[in-house]
């Protein structure tokens, strides 16, 4: 019998785990995933081998020696990436690597967000800022997306509200470019918008910015970051999206006074450094190339997945197709939990984000769902949509078959 922890444990634990993973299911349209056929392995394999010819030795120290702020080299390609994709500007020390940029997003909490605190997102926002926000007990306000992103008018109301009832936000999260999951890119004119509410209403802004890589049609607005003079906006990136998630690197760019405030709050001994030597050595001369290769694979998969949607859910699944990024987010009619569904779903091999897990209000998000189309094959992708409208007609009755399949224009 094992040793029983349960007298001992602390309060407030999250629900443990279900089971020990066993594998993903049949179609798995949830998460962030990428293709993996794009993964340039041998290349990888190859700048390995040279880089620990070269520099392995200093993995005897944390940190290779470079400090806690990450693999020098790696910084100055994350510097150069950002000066010539996103127009931002930063030296190597405004630029701190993290494992993941979930990590980031970790420190900004814990630097500024505690109990009672409020937060602005976008009404449809990346889940893991959600449930993190939440679980640290702060409160979530959600504000109007459309295609040019967040809606700078209703920022402007809530900001007014929420002077008048004497609550200072703590920062207003926003993923400007490709949204998760709406795939909305926050135009030009509305990021200005959004420094000058900023700036009235003395609230900081957090940019995440790790699908702007991916953005296929159209070109990348500079970072918000990039717009503003008095480092009121703390940017985030990362190498999941572009090349590989299980890296698990990210970064952190902000002025050194907020990066001096994050550095003793990462106590984990350092973000893996072979991991970081790798992608410095790798990023340097292939970035731009590997990208563009990822961009065309995402937007032919992204393609099948809006063709395949119309042609087995017809007039039933509204959605935008994305100019970039991972995901579909689709609207179902009002009367169909996707909550539900995905619970059905999954018991059936089938795996979907449901809304409500997406939103800052549940409610908004009952009806609506988030499919990834990057991991999964062309082929899974059509059998796997076609397996959830099945599944979704018959638990709910639509979509209709026969009559409601007609294809959108
Ligand atoms: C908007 C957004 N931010 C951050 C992350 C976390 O990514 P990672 O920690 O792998 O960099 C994700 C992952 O899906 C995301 O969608």
């Amino acid at each position: 019998m094992s040793f029983n922890f349960t007298s001992l444990l602390n309060a407030n634990l999250p629900v443990p785990a279900p089971a020990p993973f066993t594998g993903y299911p049949k179609f798995y349209f949830i998460g962030g995933n990428n293709d993996a056929d794009i993964l340039p392995l041998t290349k990888l394999g190859d700048i390995a081998k040279s880089i620990l010819e070269r520099e392995g030795r200093g993995l005897a120290r944390y940190g290779m020696g470079h400090g806690p702020q990450g693999y020098r080299p790696l910084r100055e390609v994350i510097s150069k990436n950002l000066r010539t994709r996103a127009g931002l500007i930063c030296s190597v020390e405004e630029i701190l690597v993290t494992s993941g940029s979930l990590q980031a997003i970790d420190f900004v909490n814990s630097l500024l967000v505690g109990v009672g605190d409020t937060v602005i997102v976008e009404e449809a926002c990346y889940g893991g800022v959600i449930s993190r926000l939440k679980k640290l007990g702060a409160n979530v306000i959600g504000i109007g997306l459309d295609q040019d992103g967040m809606r700078t008018d209703h920022l402007d109301n809530v900001l007014a509200d929420l002077k008048q009832k004497d609550v200072q936000p703590k920062y207003i999260f926003t993923i400007p470019t490709v949204q998760n999951p709406s795939g909305s890119v926050m135009s030009l004119e509305r990021r200005l918008e959004l420094l000058e509410l900023s700036k009235t209403y003395s609230v900081p802004i957090f940019e995440d910015d790790c699908y702007a890589d991916l953005l296929w049609e159209g070109e990348r607005p500079p970072a918000i970051r990039s717009l503003d003079p008095t480092g009121r906006v703390i940017y985030c990136g990362s190498f999941s999206k572009s090349i590989a998630p299980a890296f698990r690197v990210g970064y952190l760019v902000a002025d050194w006074n907020v990066i001096a405030q994050i550095l003793p709050l990462k106590t984990d001994g350092g973000t893996g450094a072979l991991e970081q030597m790798v992608l410095a050595e790798y990023a340097k001369n292939n970035f731009d190339q590997h990208v563009l290769n990822l961009q065309h694979v995402l937007r032919d998969k992204c393609q099948t997945m809006a063709d395949v949607l119309n042609e087995q859910f017809g007039a039933t699944a509204e959605f935008v197709i994305p100019k970039g990024g991972i995901f579909i987010w689709i609207t179902l009619p009002a009367s169909i939990n996707t909550t539900e569904l995905a619970q059905v779903a999954l018991t059936e091999g089938v795996a979907i984000n449901p809304g409500a897990e997406w939103v800052a209000d549940p409610v908004m998000g009952r009806n609506r769902l988030r499919l990834c189309f990057a991991s999964p094959s062309k082929q899974e992708i059509i059998d796997g949509v076609k397996a959830l409208a099945e599944i979704c007609h018959r638990e709910t009755g639509l979509p209709e078959r026969g009559a409601n399949i007609v294809r959108k224009e």
